[in-house]
């Protein structure tokens, strides 16, 4: 049986968050530049999102560019961008096809205006679409995001409108980019690598994690689907006990 069959529609994840990694790596293992690994990427890029679509998982955030990835050399940074540009604007018709809604999280101020005019036209062209909604985190570092949200509240309590005393779980979580979305349940990383590198730390508190072998342009829509699977094999306590979820 495929992965795809067993997969109980009535358990799935709202929300799935992906780690794109090995195109580097992929690239070399044909004797390419990096930038051929991006490029096919935006394969499993495609295959990804239409599986997550047809499943109707509600959100599936793909880390698209962090915060770090500026320090690449230029050559591959410009290259990224104008990849990712050229993505959106060949994509937006398919997004808006499959009823997808297109979402950003990170520093976006931080992107070049062409790339932030591409990507604010896609968000705005998608708006409508309600099956699923695909985040793309650019620009994007946990780190970056807590101390955004920390100044935003320590200049409140400065101006006298937050009383430190009131601040709880929620109130981070509402000042985070992630605000309007729910946490992951799922986190998957490919190429082999476990590590979370910076990517929604808060969120992931209680998510299942996920690592797979396989480089990310070989990912493709039964890798997504296995990661469901075994996904929803797992018992998830939240701190609680075996004998207390059961019941
Ligand atoms: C990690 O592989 C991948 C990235 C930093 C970029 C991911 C970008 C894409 C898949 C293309 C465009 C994206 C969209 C959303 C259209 P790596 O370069 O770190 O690989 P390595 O670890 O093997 O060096």
């Amino acid at each position: 049986m495929n992965f795809r069959d067993q997969i109980n529609t009535e358990k799935l994840p709202r929300h799935v968050a992906i780690i794109m990694d090995g195109n580097g790596r992929w690239a070399k293992q044909r004797g390419k530049i990096r930038i051929f690994g991006h490029e096919n990427g935006v394969t499993a890029v495609r295959d990804t999102v239409e599986a997550a679509a047809e499943l109707g998982v509600e959100f599936i955030t793909l880390y698209a560019f962090s915060t770090e990835n500026w320090n690449r050399p230029k050559a591959e940074v410009d290259a990224l961008m104008s990849l990712l540009v050229k993505s959106l604007n060949k994509e937006t018709a398919t997004l808006n096809k499959n009823n997808i809604k297109l979402l950003a999280i990170g520093d976006i101020e931080s992107l070049q205006p062409d790339t932030r005019r591409e990507l604010q036209k896609a968000i705005a062209n998608t708006a409508q679409n309600t099956r699923t909604n695909l985040v793309l985190a650019l620009s994007y570092s946990s780190r970056w995001e807590i101390t955004k949200m920390t100044r935003e509240l320590a200049q409140q309590v400065a101006q006298g409108t937050l009383n430190p005393s009131q601040i709880t779980e929620q109130t981070i979580s509402q000042h985070l980019s992630t605000h309007h979305i729910p946490d992951p349940e799922l986190l998957i990383r490919t190429s082999g690598e476990q590590r979370i590198s910076n990517f929604l730390l808060w969120q992931i508190a209680y998510s299942e994690l996920f690592f797979c072998h396989k480089l990310w342009p070989d990912f493709g829509k039964e890798d997504f689907f296995r990661a469901i699977v075994d996904y929803q094999k797992r018992e998830r306590r939240f701190g609680k006990t075996s004998e207390q979820i059961s019941n």
